[in-house]
């Protein structure tokens, strides 16, 4: 297959005509049951159209994704939400008054329009509203309802930008519409509504204080932080090893001079057994490194820039054929709960944490 690649250059009202037209082809791929992958503020998404079940099989296969890893919907119109939900609770109401659009993704009751290809089986229904410009266009001039998991193959990082969608998917798509960078960085947060209280089954940049703000009460799937709750993840694609990098990666928590001190220890052994070693530093901490590669992923202080590198910085360790990565750790608290549930997934929790550090 002959992957097309469209640039759009414009934001919403300032969109070219051309652009526009080039937005409206790709629309009718969709509705044709084809595949487009498009930008959103989270990360690139893989699109097909949600209401096809021939579409959703051709995203898992595009994907090498397993079939019992549901896809989120997203739709451009608040009042859309009605055909592929059943009994839309006054929290749902809530919720995409306080956060749509933007990077939040509700579990639902499904409607019968929702075929069990696109849901993995389940009776629920994960829907988002994003506020990329783009992203919604599409959405719009493709019918309404686009299924999109991240556009990359699976198992790899999830693609922040149009290059790594290409990386991934070239020949495997239709249409890649090349929008920028994801402004954030990382995939949105996924809250579970058919659960009372709701559950935060998916971290993100709309943390679990947010909705608490609106809501009262939101519960975190226990399962999310830790590696031996002995329990599956309640969101099924939280189970599968899922943003791994090639290299082994091991995180590292500790005073800053100690964990600095460890790697370089690590990174040296590491070295003389013929590994190459990359670590995943903080602007604050970079010079003191020696390793092979080493990455930063901005100020310790901006968790926003962090969370918009790290994927970024996980693929260029893969193109470096690093062996062994070493990262710093980081607050659970805030955005940051996102970025350290990403971490500890790409490191398979192997999480060393030095003496003297309760962190
Ligand atoms: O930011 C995002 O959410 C991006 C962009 C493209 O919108 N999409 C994304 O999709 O991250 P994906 O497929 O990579 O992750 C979807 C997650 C998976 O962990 C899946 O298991 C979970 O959502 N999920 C989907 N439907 C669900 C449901 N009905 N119940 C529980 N978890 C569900
Ligand atoms: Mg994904």
């Amino acid at each position: 297959m002959n992957t097309k690649i469209i640039r759009i250059q414009g934001q919403g009202e300032n969109f070219s005509g051309g652009e526009d037209m080039a937005l409206r082809e790709a629309g009718e791929v969709l509705r044709r049951g084809g595949l487009v992958a498009f930008p959103t503020e989270t990360v690139y998404g893989l699109g097909g159209d949600a209401l096809n079940p021939e579409s959703s099989r051709k995203i898992y296969a595009a994907k090498g994704r397993p079939a019992d890893n549901p896809l989120i919907v997203h739709i451009a119109r608040t009042e859309d939400l009605a055909r592929i939900a059943d009994r839309i609770s006054e929290s749902a109401v809530q919720l995409a008054r306080a956060f749509w659009p933007g990077p939040l993704t509700m579990i639902l009751h499904k409607s019968q329009e929702v075929p069990y290809e696109t849901t993995g089986g389940l009776d629920t229904v994960a829907v988002r509203m994003p506020s990329h410009q783009v992203a919604r266009r599409l959405i719009s001039y493709g019918g309404g309802y686009v299924a999109a998991p991240s556009a990359n193959l699976s198992g790899r990082p999830s693609p922040t930008s149009a290059r790594y969608v290409k990386e991934d998917m070239d020949g495997r798509i239709d249409v890649i519409i090349d929008g920028g960078d994801g402004e954030i960085g990382l995939e949105s947060t996924i809250v579970d509504l058919t659960v009372s209280p709701p559950q935060v089954l998916r971290p993100g940049f709309i943390t679990r204080d947010m909705l608490a703000g609106v809501l009262g009460q939101v519960d975190l799937d226990r399962t999310l932080l830790r590696a031996d709750s002995g329990q599956a993840p309640r969101a099924p694609g939280m189970k599968y090893r899922h943003y791994a990098p090639q290299g082994e990666l091991t995180i590292v928590s500790g005073q800053a001079e100690q964990v600095t001190a460890y790697i370089n220890a690590c990174a040296a052994e590491d070295g003389s057994r013929g590994h190459k070693v990359g670590v995943i530093a903080t602007d604050e901490e970079l010079p003191g490194y020696r390793a092979d590669l080493v990455c930063s992923l901005g100020s310790r202080r901006d968790e926003e820039e962090i969370a918009r590198r790290l994927y970024g910085i996980l693929r260029r360790f893969d193109d470096e054929k690093v062996t062994r990565i070493y990262s710093e750790c980081f607050d659970d608290t805030g955005l940051g709960q996102a970025i350290m549930n990403r971490l500890l997934k790409a490191a398979g929790h192997r999480l060393v944490v030095l003496e003297g550090n309760q962190k």
